[in-house]
């Protein structure tokens, strides 16, 4: 009878060997919880396709970041809901915008928590793109100014990161030159560097009204059969100072995490988005998946493909579960 020399069985005997061997671990540190705001008072509303995320007002905001911080969540990013949108995402770069009056009660709420800010127009613009649009065109170079703008109004506020998420070519520099005019040159950026055009924001899109009112996100979000392309997107950003690179969504994106990661070096982000999480809660509500288990293989997958920290609506309940 012939026995193998090596068994790799012999490792896996009990839960000490387990450890012992464990190359992978998803830790508390390694989370960004995302968050929505809206303008008004006492306001903490569900929204209805991702059970366990709300509209918060400012007032049940700060709450909310005061239980992510206790529970040791080291980062929240925020998303706002404008009281109007038009054709120029005005309150995206107000200075009295919802996502600035966020920041200053946030900081001084809860301080000790990083307070990261989406960089974006679609929320505010009237017909839901991420730039200025002109006769059906999403025109870039005009667009990099209101995204420098809105990131500085951020940085004023006081935000600790920005997270330029539009993907309109050179925004990367454009937001960096703007921030160190200013006087904020020791502000992060972490770049929405390869942002897929993904059916996976579909439940985001109600979350944050953003939906486009025509056509599709396709000519800036990167094609899905890409790969290398999210290499030349990734080197673009590092080139105009990005200090974190994001690659989203994660689930279907792993190899590009991987990639990324190896061929830059540079700290990578993963955003696990509103579609990979509501499909996770849809079948945990139906019983048919282990939520706990399903999300936590999930998570270090990500972390083994080789993301240093992941934006997850799943945040608040791995940090309960690693407790
Ligand atoms: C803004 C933005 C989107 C997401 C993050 N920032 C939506 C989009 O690009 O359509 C999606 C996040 C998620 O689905 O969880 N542009």
């Amino acid at each position: 009878m012939y026995f193998p020399e090596y068994r790799p069985r012999r490792l896996r005997q009990n839960e000490n060997f387990r450890r012992m061997i464990r190359e992978t671990s998803l830790t508390i540190n390694d989370l960004i919880y995302p968050l929505f705001v809206t303008h008004g008072k006492g306001i903490k509303k569900e929204i209805s396709s991702m059970p366990g995320n709300y509209h918060f007002s400012i007032d049940k905001l700060t709450e909310e970041v005061k239980k992510a911080r206790d529970l040791g969540i080291p980062a929240i990013i925020l998303f706002g809901l404008p009281e109007e949108k038009d054709e120029a995402a005005s309150e995206a770069y107000d200075d009295k915008g919802i996502v600035q009056e966020a920041i200053r009660a946030i900081k001084k709420a809860v301080p000790d928590i990083l307070v990261i800010t989406d960089v974006c127009l679609c929320e505010y613009m009237s017909h839901g793109h991420c730039g200025i649009v002109k006769d059906g065109q999403v025109l870039n170079d005009l667009t990099l100014e209101l995204l420098a703008k809105t990131a500085l109004s951020h940085a004023e506020a006081g935000a600790d990161m920005v997270a330029p998420s539009d993907m309109m070519d050179g925004r990367v520099a454009a937001v960096r030159a703007t921030l160190d005019e200013n006087g904020h040159q020791d502000s992060p950026i972490m770049s929405y560097a390869a942002k897929y055009a993904s059916a996976f924001y579909g439940p985001f899109r109600e979350a944050a009204e953003s939906a486009p009112q025509f056509g599709d996100r396709r000519s800036y979000q990167m094609d899905s059969p890409n790969a290398l392309e999210a290499l030349r997107e990734a080197m673009l950003d590092m080139e105009e100072g990005a200090d974190i690179i994001m690659v989203k969504p994660a689930m279907a994106y792993m190899d590009i995490i991987q990639l990324v990661k190896s061929e830059t070096g540079y700290p990578v982000a993963a955003y696990n988005v509103s579609g990979e999480f509501s499909m996770v809660k849809a079948a945990a509500a139906k019983n048919w998946i282990d939520e706990k288990k399903v999300v936590m293989e999930i998570l270090t997958g990500i972390k083994r493909a080789g993301a240093d920290m992941i934006l997850t609506y799943h945040a608040k309940d791995v940090a309960n579960w690693l407790k």
